[in-house]
């Protein structure tokens, strides 16, 4: 999605601007533009496309100076376009703004300045801001941002320069996300801390409503409507080494291959063998208020969901709880049914999307608990909730999920754990799970050795129009996340369902150049999964198994079968999927595919 760099301070600002918006390619964009202000004023450059597109042209004029501003845009309002592309300014050039986020009321704010003259260049929702600063901007650039955004109604997360004055810049959010990185003498503006880490890793996440005010060696934040805020300065925890790709051909691939790292990372001072059980302090609950839990919800968008399906699956099966699963777009305009013995959790692997925090909110706004399982340290929705568990998965690159949806489901079972032993599982039954869990990260390594064989397999299919994925209990929601990842990366139409479901209608697709991927591992539904396998090849149907290492009876029903190690099947989600990474990172790969950076698709959706 949309990403703002700014630059304020002592050193040149282009090669930080430009770097800043390298580094946020992989949130997903379709134009980039830079705006330097220097005494001469300002200058813009802009253009549909890639970042190094923009680096090809800015590199024969003149981009020097010490403060500017850059932008990647998504589109929403207007196609991707130079004209539509960030930064934008007013109609008498006095600012130029990057903007991310949706002005709601851009149509009647648009009418009522064309009525004062104004002239409008682009067909986006951003100009109008930009205007409204520029009309009332005069000298007192804060003063005028805070004027104008007193006038809006939506979301933003903006980067405003005045092209008299390189002195100051001014920043601002309201649901999207802005990050202040600290450096000597200097201070980076950024929609993520991927742009800022390389330079300084002191930080402050500003808060919904906050402005700041930068100038060269100083700052001050306040609220919109001017009070002062003291900000608490942040370290980021990761290091900058983990934004290459590290010997891989993509970043997905890179992160496919962390899972065994990550997955440990997640459990890391939290499982608890001795005591079967698992320590999620960061909840903020007193055992006394977990007991007194009678429902879960969770809400999450896209991979998340998947995890946040796998997690009901776990609880309601372990620790007897009642749990539902919302996607979040859908649970923020309900009227959801809550009350103060329902603990609600936000999963989300950004912490930014925008209709997993509305969602969240609106359950906070019904006086539940709400949590966040978030992998982003100081993201708005890990900021937001009550407490939370972070993941500890390091920034995720790739646009498909992978490594941070093996770290939900870890984190997911830790506190299903925790909620189980509390209720009805023994110590036993909870040492069980917790040294099952504990092997995972070297099962994972071990089906990761199996990744040439999963190539072999995606290059006979990839150039299949259609794939249809089947789970059972435990592995629906991994059918579901293995067709997400196949059609997010290589475009392919893939569809996940229950298995049982296959016969009321997908069975009707059946044919000879229907592949079926079947996650049919040896737990209480295998005999029901090999009938299923049946149906599929009575049909002429391909299919392609998953299966648990030592089962030579399903190669008698199966065209190619993965194996994956044995583990309780409450955890066999962790294992199945990363088959399903693979062989959709393959397959998008024969076809050629831009693997990191999927066509439409963002990192992180902060827009509704
Ligand atoms: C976007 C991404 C998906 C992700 C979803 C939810 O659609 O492309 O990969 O699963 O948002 O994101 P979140 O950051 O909330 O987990």
């Amino acid at each position: 999605m949309c990403g703002i760099v700014g630059y304020i301070g002592s050193r040149e600002a282009y090669p930080v601007l430009i770097e800043g918006l390298s580094a946020l390619e992989y949130r997903g964009y379709d134009s980039a533009g830079i705006a330097m202000v220097g005494t001469d004023g300002c200058r813009i450059n802009k253009d549909k496309g890639k970042v190094d597109n923009l680096r090809k042209i800015t590199s024969s004029c003149c981009m020097s100076g010490s403060t500017g501003i850059a932008h990647t845009r998504w589109a929403t309002h207007g196609v991707p376009s130079l004209i539509n592309a960030h930064p934008h300014t007013d109609s008498a050039g006095k600012i130029a703004m990057v903007h991310n986020g949706i002005i709601e009321n851009y149509t009647s704010l648009k009418q009522k300045l064309a009525k004062e003259s104004l002239e409008f260049t682009s067909d986006t929702d951003s100009e109008v801001l930009a205007q409204l600063i520029g009309k009332y901007y005069n000298g007192d650039l804060a003063s005028a941002v805070r004027k104008a955004l007193s006038e809006i109604e939506g979301t933003f997360g903006i980067a405003v320069v005045a092209a008299d004055n390189p002195q100051v810049m001014v920043g601002a959010r309201r649901g999207s996300p802005l990050v202040v990185g600290i450096g000597d003498d200097e201070f980076i503006l950024a929609s993520d801390s991927c742009a800022i880490v390389r330079h300084t890793k002191k930080v402050i996440y500003l808060k919904d409503n906050n402005i700041i005010e930068l100038k060269p060696g100083d700052f001050s934040i306040s609220t919109l409507d001017n009070r002062k805020i003291s900000p608490r300065i942040h370290s980021i925890d990761w290091d900058p080494s983990v934004l290459a790709k590290g010997g891989f051909d993509h970043f997905m691939l890179k992160e496919i291959f962390e899972q065994p790292e990550t997955v440990l990372n997640a459990m890391r001072g939290r499982l608890i063998q001795e005591t079967g059980s698992a320590r999620l302090d960061g909840l903020n609950l007193v055992l006394q208020e977990l007991r007194q839990i009678d429902r879960i919800i969770f809400v999450a968008c896209g991979t998340s969901w998947h995890a946040a399906l796998a997690g009901e699956y776990m609880i309601e099966d372990i620790a007897g709880i009642p749990v539902e699963v919302e996607y979040a777009s859908e649970f923020r305009y309900r009227n959801p049914i809550i009350d103060s013995n329902t603990l609600v959790f936000a999963i989300s692997q950004s912490g930014e999307t925008a209709d997993t925090l509305a969602a969240m909110r609106e359950a906070a706004h019904k006086g539940a608990t709400v949590l966040g399982i978030c992998n982003t340290v100081g993201s708005t929705i890990a900021r937001e909730s009550h407490g939370g568990v972070y993941l500890h998965a390091g920034p995720e690159i790739g646009v498909a999920s992978t490594k941070a949806f093996t770290s939900q489901l870890t984190v997911l079972s830790m506190l299903t754990l925790l909620l189980g032993r509390m209720r009805r599982i023994s110590h036993a039954e909870g040492t069980t799970i917790a040294n099952a869990l504990d092997q995972i990260p070297k099962q994972i390594k071990k089906i990761l050795r199996q990744n040439k064989n999963i190539q072999e397999i995606a290059q006979i299919y990839h150039h299949h129009s259609n794939f249809i994925y089947l789970g059972r209990s435990y592995n629906f929601p991994t059918a579901l996340e293995g067709a997400l990842k196949l059609k997010e990366i290589s475009y392919i139409h893939a569809e996940g369902y229950p298995a049982a479901e296959m016969k009321h209608g997908p069975i009707a697709l059946i044919d000879t150049d229907m592949p079926c991927v079947v996650l049919a591992l040896k737990d209480s539904v295998y005999d029901k999964i090999i009938s299923n396998i049946q149906e599929i090849n009575a049909r002429g149907g391909k299919v392609i198994a998953i299966a648990n290492e030592g089962d030579k009876e399903i190669e008698n029903f199966a065209h190619h079968v993965i194996y994956i190690p044995k583990t309780i099947p409450m955890l066999s989600p962790l294992l199945s999927v990363i088959p399903l990474q693979l062989l959709a990172y393959h397959i998008a790969a024969f076809r050629g595919c831009e693997i990191d950076q999927p066509r439409n698709l963002a990192k992180s959706v902060t827009v509704e």
